[in-house]
C-alpha cells in the first residue's frame, strides 16, 4: 500500500503489524461496535500491549518513542478498518501525551507519561467549549490561583473520549484581561472532586467513541499540574494540534483507503447490463480519482509527521495535510456509496460507515475553512 515512500524497516514492520491486528481484532467488530455504540476498551487494551499507545512518549518513561511518522503508519491501518479506535489511539498519542512531553515539568512527565504508556491511563484533549469552537482563544471556562491549586468553574464541550478517559489536557482562562495569552494548559485526572462528565453526544458517525461535555464545579487542580508558563496555554494547545491534525488527515487516507477497497471489491463481483460494473469507464473512473487522491494525501500526512519528527516548523503541511485529506476522503465515500448504488445505503455494507465516519474529518480539530485560515495566513500574513 505504501511501497512508493522510502519507509525504513523499522516503519515497515510498524505498519505491518498495524494491518494484521486491524484485519485480525478490530476489522470483525467495528461494525457491530458501531451499531450498538460500544467504546472498544478491550481493543484499546491491546493496542497499548503493542506499544501503539505511547509512540511518542520517550522510552525513559516507558514508551516506544517510535515517532511521527510511525504513529501515521500505525493510525492509517487502524483507521481504515475503524475510524472510533483510529481518533481514540489518535488524540491519546497526539493531543494528550504530545503536550505533556513537550511541555510537562520533570513531575508531570514522571506523574504521567509512563501510566499513559502502558494504556493505564486514556488521554484526552479539551479545548472547545459552546461558544468557543472555531474561535478557541475566546474560551471562558476559568481557573483562578488559590494557593497550590487553582479553582476552576465551566464547561468544556466535544470532548473526544470524554465519557472513557483518566486524565485530560485542559485549557483554561487564568487571565480574562488577555485573550490567548490568558490562558493556561493543565493536566487534570478524571477522578479530581468537582469534575463530572457531562453530556455524551449522540452523533452522525464515530459512534463507538464517546463525544462528552466536561463539567468543572469548584473543580481544584493542582498548580503543579500546569503544563508550560502561566499564559502559554494557547500556544500549547495550537503546537498541539499541529499534531493532532496529522493525525485526522491519516484518519481521512485510512477512511478513504476502506473505501476504494470496499469498491474495487464491488467493482470486480457486481454485475449489470450482463458485465462487470468495474467494466464500465464510469466506475473506472471513480476509481481512478479515488485511488490518486489517496496517494497525494498520503503522502501529503507522510510529509507532515517527518517535518515534526525533524522538530522543523510544520504548521502549514499538517493543516493542507489535514485539509485536502478530509475533502478527499468525503469525495471518496460518497464515490464508493454511489458505486454501491442501493447496497452502499444500507447498513449491511460498511461504506454507509465510512461515508459517515468521513464527514467528521473536515470539522474536528479545526474545520476546512480554519485550515484555510492557518495556511493563507502563512503567506499572505494576517
Ligand atoms: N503553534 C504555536 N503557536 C501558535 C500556533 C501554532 N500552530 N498558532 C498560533 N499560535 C500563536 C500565535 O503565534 C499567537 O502568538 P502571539 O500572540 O505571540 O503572536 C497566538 O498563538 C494567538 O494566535 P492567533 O492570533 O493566530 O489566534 P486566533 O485567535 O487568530 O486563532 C485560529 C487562530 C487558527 C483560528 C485558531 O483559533 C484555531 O486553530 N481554531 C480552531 C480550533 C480547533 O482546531 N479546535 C479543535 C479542538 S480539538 C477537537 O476537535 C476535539 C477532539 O478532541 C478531537
Amino acid at each position: 500500500m505504501s511501497s512508493f515512500f522510502d519507509l525504513s524497516d523499522e516503519e515497515r514492520m510498524i505498519q505491518q503489524t498495524a494491518r494484521e491486528f486491524a484485519d485480525s481484532e478490530i476489522a470483525p467488530v467495528a461494525g457491530q461496535n458501531d451499531a450498538e455504540g460500544r467504546f472498544p476498551k478491550d481493543i484499546i487494551a491491546k493496542l497499548s500491549e503493542l506499544g501503539f499507545m505511547g509512540m511518542l512518549i520517550p522510552e525513559k518513561y516507558g514508551g516506544s518513542a517510535l515517532g511521527n511518522l510511525c504513529l501515521v503508519l500505525a493510525l492509517e491501518e487502524i483507521n481504515r478498518v475503524c475510524a472510533s479506535t483510529g481518533v481514540t489511539m489518535s488524540v491519546h498519542n497526539s493531543l494528550a501525551t504530545s503536550p505533556i512531553i513537550k511541555f510537562g515539568s520533570d513531575y508531570v512527565k514522571e506523574t504521567y507519561l509512563p501510566r499513559l504508556a502502558t494504556g493505564e491511563l486514556l488521554g484526552a484533549y479539551a479545548l472547545s467549549e459552546a461558544e468557543a469552537g472555531s474561535d478557541a482563544a475566546s474560551l471562558k471556562c476559568r481557573a483562578v490561583k488559590d494557593g497550590d491549586n487553582f479553582v476552576v468553574n465551566g464547561t468544556k464541550s466535544w470532548v473526544t473520549t470524554g465519557a472513557n478517559a483518566d486524565l485530560y489536557v485542559v485549557m483554561l482562562r487564568t487571565d480574562p484581561e488577555q485573550r490567548a495569552s490568558g490562558i493556561s494548559s493543565f493536566v487534570v485526572e478524571r477522578d479530581t472532586p468537582g469534575l463530572s462528565v457531562g453530556k455524551k453526544e449522540d452523533k452522525l458517525g464515530l459512534r463507538a467513541s464517546s463525544t462528552t461535555e466536561l463539567v468543572f464545579e469548584d473543580c481544584r487542580i493542582p498548580a503543579k499540574n500546569m503544563l508550560g508558563e502561566e499564559g502559554q496555554g494557547f500556544k500549547i494547545a495550537m503546537a498541539t494540534l499541529d499534531g493532532g491534525r496529522i493525525g485526522i488527515g491519516t484518519q481521512a487516507v485510512g477512511i478513504a483507503q476502506a473505501c476504494l477497497d470496499a469498491s474495487v471489491s464491488y467493482a470486480k463481483e457486481r454485475e449489470q447490463f450482463g458485465k462487470k460494473i468495474g467494466e464500465f469507464q464510469a466506475i473506472q473512473w471513480k476509481i481512478a480519482d479515488m485511488a490518486t487522491g489517496i496517494n497525494a494525501a498520503r503522502l501529503m500526512v507522510y510529509r507532515a509527521a517527518r517535518l515534526r519528527d525533524e522538530d522543523v516548523p510544520h504548521t502549514k503541511e499538517a493543516a493542507m495535510a489535514k485539509l485536502f485529506a478530509s475533502e478527499m476522503a468525503n469525495r471518496a465515500a460518497r464515490e464508493a456509496v454511489q458505486i454501491h448504488g442501493g447496497a452502499g445505503y444500507l447498513k449491511d455494507f460498511p461504506v454507509e460507515r465510512y461515508y459517515r465516519d468521513a464527514r467528521i474529518t473536515e470539522i474536528y480539530e479545526g474545520t476546512s475553512e480554519v485550515q484555510r485560515i492557518v495556511i493563507s495566513r502563512a503567506y499572505l500574513g494576517g
